[in-house]
């Protein structure tokens, strides 16, 4: 998978995050930091285990797009712990290829009581990421006032001495405390990043973890995108596209609406038609996509992705671009994205019919809209690529509820603690 590079990968997943909700990503930053220095100042890593921690470190509360509010920070990492720490350690556990880290994510907010007891490889990392969180939250609530002798009480209870003992030596040898403060930190952890080593088959696991993220605001998306994609897929084949063009169309097709997580619920879930500041705000997913792709996927990638919502009659936006302007993977992703819209109900109205795809999608054609040749393709092979769509969406689906399964069994064990 030429597409991507490893940083990339991890700037890719983090960016798209943050279209959610900065904070959770930018509190991950500054814990991944301290982490990785107490790492480097304690010794005994190569770097590249250094940038798989710093990973793990920066999406420490990925469960927390999906199980909390991330305006309520000190609720869920202060007080009740326990959802974003169950959901965030299966999408690692799962969805990852850093799966045997994962028990990383389940312990962050462990005791060190209840830690030191295990027999786990890991526990030390766990503690030092426990406090490296600790004392990225205090420091921000407290300040100038802030001093990491605060904790020294709780040493050896909730959390470990050991790791108290390497914070202060860090904090003198690297001054990592003034470094985050200033913002000199970010230069060192993009270095850091920069020995990230992935295979090609860790890179397309990634890439559906960050399919399965699209999901984080609305479940809907991750089989919208699946939908999508699966469409392009057959089209893409009997198109006779390139082996290099079908795969720049799957990760096109996959990504296409990653922008959306920018948008609210209360926006994307309302039952009513928009306004037209709602419909613009719709409307900047595509810039927001295309940017955090950009420099980061291959530019056939990001260009599929940014025509997304153009037509071949240039009715579409965000440029207004004509059919001759536009090659025939943006084309076909339109098309495919078009269709996957109607197969999908909206707050506003439910889903419609296969007749009804079809005749919207007759009408569309002759007015200009797509590609002739695409939609004839489609109308040829309607069953087919029906039929790979609801096998591919169930699949999605079970992973899905799996995952939300386990997760009411995790959360079940961890209350009983
Ligand atoms: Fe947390
Ligand atoms: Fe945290
Ligand atoms: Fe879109």
């Amino acid at each position: 998978m030429e597409y991507i590079h490893s940083k990339g990968i991890f700037l890719l997943m983090r960016d798209t995050l943050k279209l959610i909700d900065r904070r959770v990503m930018d509190h991950g930053s500054r814990v991944a930091y301290y982490l990785y220095k107490m790492l480097e100042c304690k010794g005994g890593y190569e770097k590249f285990e250094l940038a798989d921690f710093v990973f793990l470190a920066s999406l420490h509360d990925i469960g927390a797009y999906k199980t909390e509010n991330p305006k309520e920070m000190i609720r869920y990492e202060c007080k009740e712990t326990m959802a974003h720490v169950a959901y965030g350690y299966l999408v690692f556990k799962h969805l990852s290829p850093l799966s045997e880290l994962a028990t990383i994510i389940l312990h962050h907010h462990t005791d060190y009581s209840q830690l030191e007891a295990m027999n786990y490889e890991y526990k030390d990392i766990a503690a030092a990421l426990s406090l490296a969180e600790k004392v990225d939250i205090f420091s921000l609530a407290l300040g100038d006032k802030f001093d990491v002798k605060m904790f020294q009480k709780q040493a050896g209870t909730v959390i470990s001495a050991e790791a108290l003992e390497l914070f202060e030596e860090t904090v003198q040898k690297y001054d990592v405390l003034r470094k985050v403060k200033s913002g000199a930190y970010k230069e060192e952890l993009d270095d850091i990043i920069g020995y990230m080593i992935f295979t090609n088959e860790d890179k397309k696991k990634f890439m559906e973890m960050l399919t399965y993220c699209q999901g984080f605001r609305r479940e809907a998306a991750v089989v919208g995108s699946v939908v999508c994609m699966c469409i392009s897929e057959v089209i893409g084949e009997k198109a006779g596209l390139s082996v290099l063009e079908k795969e720049q169309l799957y990760y096109g097709a996959l990504l296409h609406d990653i922008g959306m997580l920018a948008v609210p619920n209360l926006i994307t879930g309302a039952p009513r038609s928009l306004t037209s500041e709602e419909y613009e705000k719709v409307k900047m997913h595509v810039h927001l996509a295309e940017r955090v792709l950009k420099n980061r996927m291959a530019d056939e990638v990001v260009e599929i992705v940014a025509a997304h919502h153009e037509r071949c009659d240039g009715s579409g936006y965000p440029r207004g671009l004509k059919e001759v302007q536009m090659n025939r993977s943006q084309q076909i992703v339109q098309f495919a994205d078009a269709v996957n819209a109607l197969m999908g109900s909206k707050a506003y109205r439910p889903a419609f019919k296969d007749e009804e795809i079809l005749e919207l999608i007759r009408k569309e054609t002759a007015a200009g809209k797509y590609n002739k040749a695409i939609s004839k393709i489609f109308f040829d092979c309607y069953n087919e690529i029906m039929e790979y769509v609801r096998v591919r969406a169930e699949e999605t689906m079970s992973t899905y509820k799996k995952l939300n399964q386990q997760y009411s069994q995790v959360s079940e064990k961890l209350r009983e603690r």
